[in-house]
C-alpha cells in the first residue's frame, strides 16, 4: 500500500512509498484512511528537525491528524464496519508512569511515550492502518470529513481544561481572552473561547484574507498589533505561535489572576532581551500562571468531538483551506501564507 514516509532528522527524505500492509501487532481494527491533516509538527519532521523512527527502522510513516473508515473490527469492540474514526496520537509508556497508568498519557512523566506519526510509531498517512479499539474515537456522520479536525481540537480542548482547572484555584469568572496566532490551533482555541461565552481577541500578522474573515465570522475580534493594544488585562491568553517574544509579552500583559497557556512548540536557538525582574514582579504580585500544554488524552478527544458538533459546519469547512491528493503530498507541506488547515486526501 502507499504511505508517506520520512527518515526522521533527515531533511529532504520524505517520499511516497510502497510499504507492507499494516501489521496485526498494531491492533485488531483495520481502518481505511480517508484524510490526514498537516500541521507544524509534520513540517518540522519533514524539515529534519523532529521525529523518531520505530525501533530498528529507518523510516517513519508520517501523519497524526487523521480521519478513517473502519474496514474490519472484532466483535465487542464497540465499532461497526463503516464507522468514521480518528486515531488517538499518543500511547502510554511501557513502565507505565503514574500518569500513563491512569490514562493521562498526555502527562507522561518519563518521556517514554510513543506517538503515531511522530515518535517511534508509524502514523496514519498510509492507505490503511491497524489499531487497538481503545485508541479510536468515533466521529459523528454529521461531521463527516470535518472529523479530520478532531485531533487539533483535542489539543485545544486539553489546553482549555488546564486553563479552567488552574483558574478554579480561586474565584474564576473570566470575560476576556487573547489568542496569539490564527493558524488552526489558534482558530480552534478561539472557537472554544467563543463557545464559553468569552470576548475573544485573536492576533496574527496577516492583514487580509481568510484568517481575519474566519475570526470575524466567529464573532471574535482580529488584531495585527501587540497583546497590550488588542485587549486590556485579558483573563486568559492562549499562545499558539511558540514565538519567544510573544510568550514573554503574554506573561507581562495577562490580567491579575490570569492564566497564560503555551501551546506552540518552538525550535529554539533565538535569544531575546527580557526584563525578567519586571515579568517576575507582575506575575507574583498578581498571582499569574504560565502553563505549557501538549497532546491530549481520551477525555480531551471526547470534549473536542462535542465542541466540533456544536460548531457551525460552514465555518469549520472554511478552516480546511486546501485539499491535496496523496500523490501531490509535497504541495500539502509547502505552506502558503493564507493556509489554515491543509489536508491530504488519502482516499476519495
Ligand atoms: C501533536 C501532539 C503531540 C505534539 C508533540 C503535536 O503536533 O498534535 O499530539 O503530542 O505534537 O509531539
Amino acid at each position: 500500500m502507499k504511505a508517506l514516509t520520512v527518515v526522521p532528522m533527515q531533511a529532504g527524505s520524505a517520499r511516497l512509498d510502497d510499504v507492507p500492509e499494516p501489521p496485526e501487532s498494531d491492533g485488531p481494527v483495520l481502518v481505511e484512511t480517508l484524510a490526514v491533516g498537516v500541521c507544524g509538527t509534520d513540517a518540522e519532521i519533514v524539515s529534519g528537525a523532529y521525529g523518531w523512527a520505530p525501533r530498528g527502522r529507518e523510516r517513519l510513516v508520517l501523519g497524526h491528524e487523521s480521519l478513517g473508515r473502519v474496514k474490519e473490527t472484532p466483535p465487542g469492540a464497540g465499532l461497526s464496519v463503516g464507522d468514521l474514526v480518528v486515531g488517538i496520537v499518543r500511547r502510554p509508556d511501557p513502565v507505565p508512569c503514574a500518569n500513563c497508568g491512569v490514562g493521562e498519557w498526555d502527562f507522561c512523566s518519563n518521556g517514554r511515550y510513543t506517538e503515531r506519526g511522530i515518535k517511534e510509531h508509524d502514523g496514519y498517512c498510509s492507505e490503511r492502518y491497524r489499531i487497538e479499539p481503545e485508541y479510536l474515537v468515533k466521529v459523528s456522520p454529521a461531521l463527516g470529513t470535518l472529523g479530520v479536525l478532531l485531533e487539533p481540537t483535542s489539543v485545544v480542548a486539553k489546553a482549555w481544561e488546564q486553563i479552567e482547572r488552574i483558574g478554579g484555584r480561586a474565584h474564576w469568572a473570566p470575560t476576556r481572552v487573547v489568542v496569539t496566532g490564527a493558524g488552526p490551533i489558534g482558530l480552534l482555541a478561539a472557537l472554544l473561547g467563543v463557545q464559553r461565552g468569552l470576548e475573544v481577541h485573536v492576533i496574527d500578522q496577516m492583514t487580509t484574507g481568510l484568517k481575519p474573515d474566519l475570526v470575524a465570522a466567529l464573532g471574535a475580534s482580529y488584531h495585527t498589533g501587540s497583546i497590550e493594544s488588542a485587549c486590556d488585562s485579558p483573563d486568559v491568553i492562549v499562545e499558539c505561535t511558540g514565538v519567544g517574544s510573544l510568550v514573554f509579552d503574554a506573561a507581562e500583559h495577562v490580567g491579575p489572576g490570569g492564566v497564560v497557556c503555551l501551546t506552540g512548540v518552538s525550535s529554539g536557538g533565538r535569544s531575546i532581551d527580557v526584563d525578567a525582574g519586571l515579568v517576575n514582579r507582575s506575575m507574583v504580585l498578581e498571582n499569574e500562571v504560565v502553563v505549557g500544554s501538549v497532546n491530549a488524552n481520551r477525555r480531551h478527544y471526547e470534549a473536542a468531538a462535542e465542541a466540533l458538533a456544536k460548531a457551525d459546519p460552514a465555518w469549520l469547512s472554511r478552516l480546511v483551506s486546501r485539499k491535496v491528493p496523496l500523490e501531490s503530498w509535497a504541495q500539502a507541506l509547502d505552506r502558503k501564507p493564507d493556509d489554515v488547515k491543509v489536508v491530504i486526501e488519502v482516499a476519495r
